[in-house]
């Protein structure tokens, strides 16, 4: 017993100190220190020894048990450290290189305008309110006061999903829908997409517009002029000049252009202005009585104003951007730049 106890020890020792890796060393305890190892079968077998030496081989198998059992743990501090020192040699890593930065993408020019825009309205008491693109030929035309043959139809010809059903031509009938669900006073402004029968360099079948409007007993021509020329002087710099032309749109009475001194020449022509040293950015005017009817307040009491602006033509002359299609196309190189 005492040989078969010194041979083991010995293979043992010698099995635990020759093992090359974690995964080596994991395997001899198994084989000695296991429970079905060597030396676990060696003890079963302590019956069988003549009961006068028992407790001397006992004794002898347990510090024999201890001893590479320290053994193993010792091994084992070794080769783990020994594992990662050889892995730091493979992978030497440059602490010292910059990191590779991430593009995270940035705002889009026309999101950048319209939360701009929306921004200085909220300043001065306007809400925001949003309509749908996929919009009913009532809201879109008809309560607009632009009838089934009206010519003024023609300039924003769309895209019809069915004969009632179409894509929205002006972010306009968001007026139609906020105010069939506020009574007056209103102020709004709803930022959006709109769609129109259009392609050239200067128009895109789809655009975005920016709608405002406010409603309220005794609002005057004079409010809608000093709303328009805050907003102007916030957003192009105090000091633009800014001017009122006559027009025409159906759901507003009287109607006016507004223009502003070129941003570009300072008014005193180029090429962007086409000579006349100003540039159009909105139409405005007071809402039509025949809209008021259509949503139900009484005209008797109360007037309003609405503007609508296209906001590619703002961020074109805000970041002198000559080409429209620009912030269409998705071109990062563009995109990147805002
Ligand atoms: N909806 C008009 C268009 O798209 C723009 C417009 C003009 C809006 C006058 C208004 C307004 O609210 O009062 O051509």
């Amino acid at each position: 017993m005492k040989d078969r106890l010194e041979a083991i020890a010995a293979e043992g020792r010698q099995a635990l100190l020759a093992a090359a890796g974690e995964s080596d060393l994991q395997q001899a305890r198994v084989r000695y220190l296991g429970k079905k190892g060597e030396l676990t079968a060696l003890m079963k077998g302590l019956g069988s020894v003549p009961p006068e030496e028992r407790p001397g081989v006992g004794a002898l198998l347990n510090q024999l048990k201890d001893e590479l059992e320290v053994l193993f743990q010792s091994r084992l501090v070794k080769v783990r450290e020994d594992d990662i020192r050889m892995r730091l040699e493979r992978e030497k890593i440059d602490v010292t290189l910059p990191g590779r930065a991430r593009f995270t993408g940035s705002k889009h020019p026309i999101t950048l305008v319209t939360e701009e825009i929306c921004a200085i309205f909220s300043a001065l008491g306007f809400g925001v309110a949003e309509g749908p693109e996929v919009e009913k030929d009532f809201f879109n035309f008809e309560a607009l006061n632009f009838p089934k043959d009206h010519p003024a139809r023609d300039m924003q010809d769309t895209f019809f999903v069915s004969e009632d059903v179409l894509l929205r031509t002006h972010t306009s009938p968001v007026q139609v829908r906020t105010m069939l669900q506020h009574a007056p006073p209103v102020r709004v402004v709803a930022p959006g997409t709109v769609y129109r029968r259009d392609s050239d360099i200067t128009h895109s079948p789809m655009f975005h517009q920016i709608e405002g409007f406010l409603v309220d007993r005794h609002v005057t021509f004079g409010d809608l002029k000093g709303i328009l020329t805050a907003f102007i002087s916030q957003y192009f710099g105090r000091g633009v000049g800014v001017r009122f032309r006559p027009s025409f749109f159906p759901f507003t009475e009287p109607s006016a252009e507004v223009d502003i001194q070129c941003v570009i020449c300072k008014g005193s022509g180029c090429r962007v202005c086409k000579g006349s040293g100003w540039l159009e950015i909105l139409g405005s005017g007071m809402i039509d009585p025949e809209v008021f009817k259509s949503v139900n307040y009484d005209p008797a009491v109360y007037s309003g104003f609405a503007f609508g602006m296209g906001i590619e033509r703002i961020a074109m002359l805000r970041y002198g951007v000559n080409d429209l299609r620009l912030f269409f196309e998705n071109d990062v190189r563009f995109l990147r730049q805002f």
